[in-house]
C-alpha cells in the first residue's frame, strides 16, 4: 500500500483533511495557534458546553460516580444516572423510553443493526449523514436514495419496494440547515406501513421535535445539547428490542455517568428556552443581513447556514481569507458534501453578538469581490 501516493493525490485534488488544536474550551471564541478567532463552525449551537451550570452538574457527577462507567450497560455500567437521564429524554420527546449510546454514528448503526433481520429495504434522503449511510452499507441492503426531500420521488420509490421497509432522513440536514418535511414523510409510511427513522442530530435542542406515532427517533447530544452521547427515542418494545439486538449498544461501555448528570442540567437549560431565543434571533439577524448584502446562503431557517462555492479550490481559499482575517469557517468538501459543491459551512450559537456576525458577512462580502 503506497499511501504517500495517496495522500499526495489528496492534497493534489484540495480533499486533504488536517485538524487543528483548539486550545481553549468551545465557545464563540476560539483559540488556534495562538491566534484568537471568532468560531463559526461549532454544533454547540446553544452555548451550552461551558455553561457554569453545566460543568457544576458535571464536577457533581464525577463526585458521585467517579469517572468511567466501568462496563457496558447490560453488565454494571447502567447507573441511576444513566437510567434518570434517559427518562429525561422519553419524557422531553414525548416518547414511552429513550436508550443512550455512545455518539450519533453508534446510535445510527445500532438501529441499523438491530434491525438488520427484520427489513427487506431501506431508503434514505440522498443528501442523509455518513453514519446512516455506513449503517446501511453495514447491514447488506441495497443504499437507495431519493431526491432530496422530495416527497413525489420518495412515493415513486415506495412503490417499487415489497417487505418491511425503513425510512431514514436526517431532520435537519448536517450540511445544508434546512428541514426535512417529516409530515410529508409521515404521510407516505402510513400509507405503506413502513418504519420512520429521523436522525436529529442538529435539530435536537434547537427546534421542536416532530415524531410521528410508531417511528424511530435519534438525536445526539454532542451538539445543541452541548456534553456527548446519544439517544434513540419511540416506543418501549421498540426500545426493548434494541437492548436486544444493537451490537453497538450491548458490546460496548457505557458513557461516563457525570456526562448524564450533565446533560440532564443541559436538558433543563434547553426546556428554560433562554439560549434557544438568543440563537433564533441571531439565526434572524443572519438571514438579514446576508440578505441586505446580496450574499446569496442556501434556504437555510436553522443554525447551519452554508454558503456553497462550487470548487474545493475555492471552498478552502474562501475560508483561509476569513480564518486571516479571524474568522473560523469550515470550509466543506466533497465527498462529505456531493462534487462541486463545497462549501463554507457557517454555524451560528447562541453566544454569537450582532456584531460578530456583521463582521463575518462584512468580510465574507469583501473576500468574494
Ligand atoms: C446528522 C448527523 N447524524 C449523526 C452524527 C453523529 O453524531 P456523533 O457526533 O454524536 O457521533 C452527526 C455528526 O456530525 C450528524 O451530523
Amino acid at each position: 500500500m503506497d499511501f504517500a501516493k495517496k495522500l499526495s493525490s489528496l492534497k493534489q485534488s484540495h480533499l486533504y483533511r488536517s485538524r487543528k488544536i483548539s486550545e481553549n474550551a468551545q465557545n464563540t471564541q476560539l483559540i488556534i495557534n495562538g491566534q484568537s478567532l471568532i468560531n463559526f463552525c461549532s454544533n454547540d449551537y446553544l452555548s451550552l458546553a461551558k455553561h457554569p451550570k453545566i460543568k457544576q452538574a458535571f464536577k457533581q457527577g464525577v463526585d458521585k460516580f467517579g469517572v468511567g462507567a466501568g462496563a457496558s450497560h447490560l453488565i454494571s455500567g447502567h447507573t441511576p444516572a444513566h437510567q434518570a437521564l434517559e427518562e429525561a429524554l422519553a419524557d422531553y420527546t414525548g416518547q414511552e423510553k429513550a436508550l443512550l449510546f455512545s455518539t450519533g454514528y453508534m446510535a445510527n448503526i445500532g438501529v441499523f443493526s438491530a434491525l438488520r433481520d427484520e427489513l427487506d429495504w431501506v431508503l434514505q434522503d440522498k443528501l442523509n449523514h455518513a453514519s446512516l449511510i455506513d449503517a446501511n452499507h453495514l447491514i447488506g441492503l441495497p443504499l437507495q436514495r431519493y431526491l432530496h426531500n422530495d416527497m413525489i420521488a420518495l412515493e415513486k420509490k415506495i412503490a417499487k419496494q415489497s417487505g418491511q421497509g425503513l425510512i431514514a432522513t436526517d431532520t435537519v440536514f448536517s450540511m445544508d440547515g434546512d428541514r426535512a418535511d417529516i409530515k410529508g414523510i409521515e404521510k407516505m409510511v402510513k400509507k405503506s406501513s413502513a418504519l420512520l427513522m429521523q436522525d436529529d442530530a442538529h435539530g435536537f435542542g434547537v427546534f421542536v421535535p416532530i415524531i410521528p406515532q410508531n417511528s424511530i427517533y435519534m438525536a445526539t447530544l454532542g451538539k445543541a445539547a452541548g456534553t456527548m452521547g446519544a439517544f434513540v427515542a419511540g416506543d418501549e418494545d421498540l426500545i426493548d428490542f434494541l437492548i436486544q439486538k444493537s451490537r453497538p449498544y450491548i458490546y460496548t461501555t457505557a458513557i461516563a455517568p457525570a456526562l448524564c448528570v450533565a446533560t440532564i442540567k443541559s436538558l433543563e437549560l434547553i426546556k428554560q428556552g433562554e439560549q434557544n431565543a438568543k440563537l433564533l434571533s441571531n439565526i434572524c439577524y443572519f438571514q438579514t443581513l446576508s440578505k441586505a448584502l446580496n450574499l446569496p446562503m442556501a434556504n437555510s431557517n436553522s443554525a447551519i447556514q452554508p454558503y456553497i462555492v462550487g470548487s474545493s479550490k475555492k471552498a478552502i481559499h474562501l475560508s483561509k481569507e476569513l480564518l486571516s482575517a479571524g474568522f473560523y469557517v469550515s470550509a466543506i468538501r466533497p465527498p462529505t458534501v456531493p462534487k462541486d459543491t463545497a462549501r463554507l459551512r457557517i454555524t451560528l450559537s447562541a453566544e454569537h453578538t450582532h456584531d460578530q456576525i456583521k463582521h463575518l458577512l462584512t468580510q465574507l462580502k469583501y473576500a468574494l469581490q
